[in-house]
């Protein structure tokens, strides 16, 4: 009789991300040329273009105000279809209002291959920052996760063309070189936010942590920077035991995947990055209910998935700062063997954390690496993390709540959230509720009161980052969408992603 398990993993498995998938051929044009569809931006007031073809009455008795976000899809004897895309009040668009329109136009021609967008109203725009924008709009809003679907693969979008009238006026040539500029930053940022997507999406028994440890082993090799694994041993060897607690249970390995990346020339300071990187949060005996809240859990490594999206754009961008990240992998699963309510950890810092409750994993993860980057000397430290159920309970799916010790590295995270359109939002690190965490038996519980659960959960992680400036990212609400949403896809956001590119991009010391 043949015994052999049934494998969840298929041999040919590989949970690499399909990084290639998207090669459209983006590029500003002086006119349309071969496309299946055409969008043209429409302010609310005003003249419409001439190729939309219609009155503004006409468009307004379809249905068709101009409001930002909207479009309105206009079948022609042509074959090519005319969308016009809503640009709200004349003079109004800003960089997030031309990520989104292209965003609309692209979930307005999902049959579509080959697109052209006709760009009005640019004249406050940056000619970089516009092309960058767009890049991360259109292509953003085509993802979807597609790994596992044997058939019914959408329409890949081979071509996208931008005319811009606006561009080329007095300074010809150098705005459009600027935009196509902006367009290749763009796909870069696109490209680690589909990694970070695609890995958060990945089903749990098909990423593990020694996985994700291969992973990163590729992308590493494969963008420029250094990976090193530490395997249960050599946690061991480290003292990681907040980590090794949490894996008590699993019948997988942990891993601790630290990445290095290295400017060329001396670098502007030294950003560490934190993400938690639970493959699958069951809660551990501490058990979770059967929710459909609970599928989602194998998102539970979206912080460390942003981390690893970040290394994967800083070669390609030119960042002049070295970022040491580490990411902390293992997931969280009941067994005879696994951690209990009472058990007391001793982390790698030499504190002492009496467990309260196994589902309050994460910090206990986190904590290790904070002291581990603080042993490395950075200049600053960003951890990212589906840390707590009260952020999606208090700001939603848009918004993650930031927290930190140092308001001049927090407000970095709040512009460079600004400029990504991931939004954060600072709660105060309130020291008065620090007594929560106190234990009888050891020097701190992981456990605190029944409010304002992100911010002891934040108050945990700073005892562990002394003077270190610090900022803390809670993205349980945020990491993923219930609905397609402008450049947000359901599933995966890859939420911190981008702005975490954006802050190691402008990162100096002091
Ligand atoms: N991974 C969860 C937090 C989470 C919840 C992420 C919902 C995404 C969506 C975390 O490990 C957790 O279980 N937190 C507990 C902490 C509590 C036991 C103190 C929570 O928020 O309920
Ligand atoms: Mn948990
Ligand atoms: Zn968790």
């Amino acid at each position: 009789m043949n015994h052999e398990p049934y494998k969840l993993i298929p041999d040919d498995f590989t949970a690499v991300p399909s990084i290639e998938r998207d090669e459209a051929v983006l590029r500003f044009v002086d006119g349309f040329d071969q496309l299946d569809a055409i969008g043209v931006l429409v302010p609310s007031e005003g003249e419409v273009p001439a190729s939309v073809g219609l009155h503004r009455e006409t468009l307004e008795s379809a249905g068709f105000d101009g409001k930002p976000g909207t479009t309105l899809q206009l079948a022609n004897a042509s074959g090519t279809l005319v969308v016009a895309v809503g640009g709200g009040k004349p003079g109004s668009m800003d960089a997030d209002s031309w990520r989104k329109a292209a965003a609309a136009l692209v979930r307005a021609t999902q049959r579509h291959a080959r697109i052209g967008f006709e760009l009005t109203d640019t004249a406050n725009m940056d000619a970089e920052r516009l092309g960058q924008v767009l890049a991360e709009g259109v292509l953003l809003a085509r993802y979807s996760y597609e790994t596992l679907k044997s058939r019914a693969k959408p329409t890949a979008l081979t071509e996208v063309q931008f005319l811009a009238p606006g561009l080329d006026s007095d300074t010809a040539g150098s705005d459009r070189a600027a935009a196509e500029r902006g367009l290749a930053t763009g796909r870069v940022k696109f490209r680690a936010t589909t990694i970070a997507r695609d890995l958060c999406n990945a089903p749990p028994s098909h990423l593990t942590a020694a996985g994700l440890g291969q992973v990163s082993q590729d992308l590493g090799k494969r963008f420029g920077f250094t990976v090193e694994e530490f395997d249960k041993q050599q946690l061991i060897e480290l003292r990681c035991g907040g980590l090794l607690g949490v894996n008590a249970g699993s019948a997988q390995e942990p891993r601790m995947i630290k990445l290095s990346y290295r400017p060329e020339g001396s670098p502007s300071g030294h950003l560490g990055l934190v993400g938690k990187g639970i493959m699958y949060d069951s809660g551990g005996v501490s058990l979770k209910p059967s929710d459909p809240m609970h599928l989602l859990m194998k998102m539970d490594m979206g912080g460390a998935a942003a981390v690893l999206a970040v290394f994967t754009a800083l070669r390609d961008l030119g960042c002049n700062a070295a970022v040491t990240g580490f990411l902390m992998c293992t997931d969280n699963m009941p067994s005879g063997s696994a951690y209990k309510l009472g058990d007391v950890l001793t982390t790698r810092s030499g504190l002492t954390i009496e467990v309260k409750n196994t589902d309050a994993e994460g910090r206990l993860v986190m904590c290790d690496a904070l002291t581990l980057a603080v042993e490395d000397e950075v200049d600053g430290i960003v951890d990212i993390a589906t840390l707590t159920g009260a952020a999606l309970m208090s700001l939603g799916q848009l918004t993650a709540p930031v927290f930190g010790n140092d308001q001049g590295l927090v407000d970095l995270v709040l512009e460079s959230g600004g400029r990504a359109d991931e939004q954060v939002w600072q709660l105060p690190l309130e020291r008065a509720y620090r007594p929560q965490l106190d234990s009888d038996v050891a020097d701190i519980s992981n456990l605190g009161g029944p409010y304002a659960g992100s911010t002891t959960a934040a108050l945990f992680l700073a005892e562990f980052v002394g003077e270190t400036p610090w900022a803390h990212i809670d993205i349980a609400g945020t990491m993923q969408s219930d609905k397609d949403d402008a450049w947000r896809s359901k599933g995966a956001t890859g939420f911190g992603a981008r702005l975490l590119i954006d802050l190691a991009l402008g990162y100096s010391a002091g």
